[in-house]
């Protein structure tokens, strides 16, 4: 039956405008659900939802629905929480690599954010975190999401990326005299604890450093370490002082290890792991966020997205190591988290991740988790998202089909709800 909820929130999401969460009492039907922390799917669960909250959770039936109530009924659908990405970029697009990013400028890159974060939720992921942007343009984008003005996932956000002169987050393109210079490049351990109370002043949810080169950076290799220890150490205690977390992008063996063993929260891409790496991130419960799809779209379309040749080849230096590493790290049992570095790919496609997580080692089950509950446990906000059950956020999605015995149908995600409001249901 198509309720009055329903209706509403299809009539405010054709508006673009958010609702805020419905005050009435919601109840929602399906033929199975994933919760994101059970090992195995139930049948016929009914869900409850008071004030954008799951209320109550049914299974086989056990919850009676009373007459009179909203009920939004997804037949034999199956529903799973809202999915989460440790690590997208939405003011940035797939296509404004290598010099073209140089003429975005900060507004236009505010306004890529608006269009970007409402592809991300209709995408079926509810919560993101995004790890690194210029001006602060992030904060705005979670402000007006908060507030209702625009459309998109719940945002945990960085603010600027800290990284050293010349590091994988600075401005490398041009020469001395145009003095580019990125908004989170700091030297030494004073200058970065400064950098990390600024990025808390002005709104940051948590604290995203370039531990060492990257991919996509002008003049950095993918092995170098960019941090003494004393710098990562800096980093890493001015940032738990405030209680955040911190979000190391590392690709090479002694970056990711130097990260681990200061404390950082999460490894970002962990590219090039050993079995001490994999011990380290063990024996430290160190999260590792390894965006392991996106190696085929750049190797596939990133001449065409204005990648520059040194790029494609640090590409190829990672790929197919990266995929290994996954392998290993999951094999090993470390928690390894969904992070799809969306921006390399275009917006929208984050789902595409999970066949690959499959591919290289998870089950289905492992990738639905890593993309709900653990990624929640990372994010510190397990008490809210992440699971379809009672005092978490109704953030849940369905599909057709069962996942787990097709993982890619999370990849056209046709039920989307947010807060208890209806965002898509095709
Ligand atoms: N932002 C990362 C970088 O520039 C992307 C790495 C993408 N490649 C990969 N295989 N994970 O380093």
């Amino acid at each position: 039956m198509r309720s009055k909820n329903l209706f509403l929130a299809t009539v405010f999401v054709f508006l673009g405008l958010n609702l805020s969460a419905s005050a009435d009492t919601l109840y929602l039907k399906a033929g199975r659900m994933i919760d994101g922390l059970s090992d195995r799917a139930i049948d016929n669960p009914v869900v409850r939802i008071e004030d954008g909250r799951i209320a109550e959770v049914g299974r086989n039936n056990s919850l009676a629905i009373p007459g009179g109530v909203d009920v939004i009924d997804l037949g034999n659908r199956t529903i799973l929480p809202g999915l989460m990405d440790a690590h997208v970029h939405l003011t940035s697009n797939h296509d404004d690599k290598g010099y073209r990013g140089l003429i975005v400028s900060l507004p236009r890159a505010a306004i890529n954010g608006v269009a970007n974060a409402r592809k991300t939720l209709m995408a079926g992921f509810t919560t993101v975190r995004n790890v690194g942007a210029d001006g602060f343009s992030d904060i705005a984008l979670r402000d007006a999401i908060n507030d209702g003005d625009v459309p998109g996932p719940r945002l945990l956000v960085s603010g600027p990326t800290i990284c050293g002169t010349g590091g994988h987050c600075d401005n490398n393109f041009l020469p001395k005299e145009y003095n580019a210079q990125a908004d989170g490049v700091a030297n030494g351990p004073w200058a970065m604890r400064a950098k990390v109370r600024e990025n808390i002043k002005y709104g940051a949810d948590l604290i995203k450093i370039t531990a060492t080169g990257g991919v996509f950076s002008k003049g950095t290799t993918v092995g170098g370490r960019h941090f003494t220890m004393e710098e990562l150490i800096a980093v890493v205690e001015e940032a738990h002082l405030r209680d955040l977390k911190v979000a190391a992008h590392a690709h090479g063996t002694e970056g990711i290890k130097y990260a681990i063993r200061a404390g950082v929260d999460s490894v970002e891409h962990a590219s090039m792991l050993d079995g001490e790496a994999i011990q380290l991130a063990k024996d430290h419960g160190t999260f590792l966020s390894m965006d392991i799809y996106n190696t085929e779209y750049t190797l596939a379309e990133g001449e065409k997205t204005g990648a520059l040749p040194e790029n494609i080849e640090k590409e190829r230096q990672v790929g197919t190591v990266q995929r290994e590493s996954f392998r290993r790290a999951v094999e090993a049992g470390v928690k390894v988290v969904l992070g799809s570095d969306a921006a390399i790919y275009p917006h929208g496609d984050n789902g595409k991740q999970l066949s690959r997580m499959v591919r290289f080692g998870m089950t289905p089950m492992q990738a639905v988790k890593a993309a709900t509950s653990l990624n929640a446990e990372l994010f510190g906000r397990a008490q809210d998202v992440g699971a379809i059950e009672a005092g978490r956020y109704a953030d849940i999605i369905a599909v057709d089909g069962d996942p787990l015995d097709d993982i890619s149908i999370l990849e056209t995600v046709p039920f989307v709800m947010k807060g208890g409001v209806v965002y898509k249901n095709e």
